[in-house]
């Protein structure tokens, strides 16, 4: 299976710019999968709800997904992408109303969708965007059981090991990352859960007033033992193409007789 990413400095609020760069990268590919930033289509800041409410769309109803099918279809390669979603059927459990939602899609080359709803939202993310909802879904592409978490979800290793324990045998992982902690942290959550993990970062920065926020790219594809398979650069434009068998993430053992998953001592671990 070829699996990859793009890493690119998305362009704030150009969502047809933005699209027609992602179609361009994507069009020599060659992946059966291929995952990119986080908010990849709007950029990342927004001066307030209303502004991101004009940009976030219903999926998969909205234009940006339209594009994303098409562009799979093409390409044959089901993507992976971070964008805002906008439903009108509010939270579950809630009454109805608008929510927004940080959310990672997946389309595959059948025209399938499957979303992600960001979890853990990450500073001022609180003040725009709803919190998650859905209980950390695993989805089919053919045989192989795809994750995915939306950047600082890589802090709680509930999250991935969720993802893991449900099936999840690569994890996809758009980011816009402006601290150092998740090249590490992914190589761990890789490695703590025998799976394989793909973080597309983005590069460049945004500026909104007297914030200003750097964007530090060296996106990555890490094997199950934590080996890197592919990084990108600090600033650059990439795509990073690795050849993976997914059946190795199927295999928790890390010693003949250490099982993670059946080692674990759930009898021992509470608040
Ligand atoms: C982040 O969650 N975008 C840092």
């Amino acid at each position: 299976m070829r699996i990859g990413l793009l890493q690119f400095a998305p362009q704030p609020g150009a969502v047809r710019t933005n699209l027609d760069r992602i179609a361009h990268a994507l069009a020599n590919a060659r992946t059966d999968l291929i995952v990119l930033p986080e908010l990849c289509t709007t950029g990342y800041l927004f001066a307030s709800r209303s502004e991101l409410a004009r940009l976030a769309e219903p999926v998969p109803a909205g234009p940006t997904c339209e594009a994303m099918a098409a562009l799979s279809r093409d390409s044959n390669t089901a993507i992976v992408w971070g964008m805002p979603e906008l439903s009108d059927t509010g939270r579950r459990g809630q009454p109805a109303g608008t929510c927004i939602f940080n959310s990672a899609v997946m389309v595959t080359p059948q025209g399938r969708f499957h979303t992600y709803r960001k979890a853990h939202l990450f500073l001022d993310e609180k003040d725009l965007f709803d919190p998650g909802d859905s209980p950390f879904p695993v989805f089919d592409l053919g045989s192989v059981k795809i994750g995915a978490l939306v950047c600082f979800d890589h802090f709680f290793p509930e999250a991935a090991r969720s993802l893991a324990l449900r099936g999840a045998q690569i994890i996809c992982h758009p980011s816009n990352l402006v601290l150092e902690y998740a090249h590490t942290n992914t190589i761990t959550r890789a490695t703590e859960n025998r799976v394989f993990w793909i973080l597309a970062n983005r590069t460049g920065s945004e500026t909104l007033g007297d914030k200003r926020l750097a964007f530090n790219g060296r996106s990555q594809i890490i094997a199950p033992d934590g080996r890197l398979l592919g990084c990108a650069g600090p600033d650059s434009e990439e795509t990073i193409i690795s050849e993976i068998d997914p059946a190795e993430a199927l295999d928790k053992k890390v010693t003949p007789r250490n099982d993670l998953f059946l080692d674990r001592r759930t009898d021992l671990y509470s608040a």
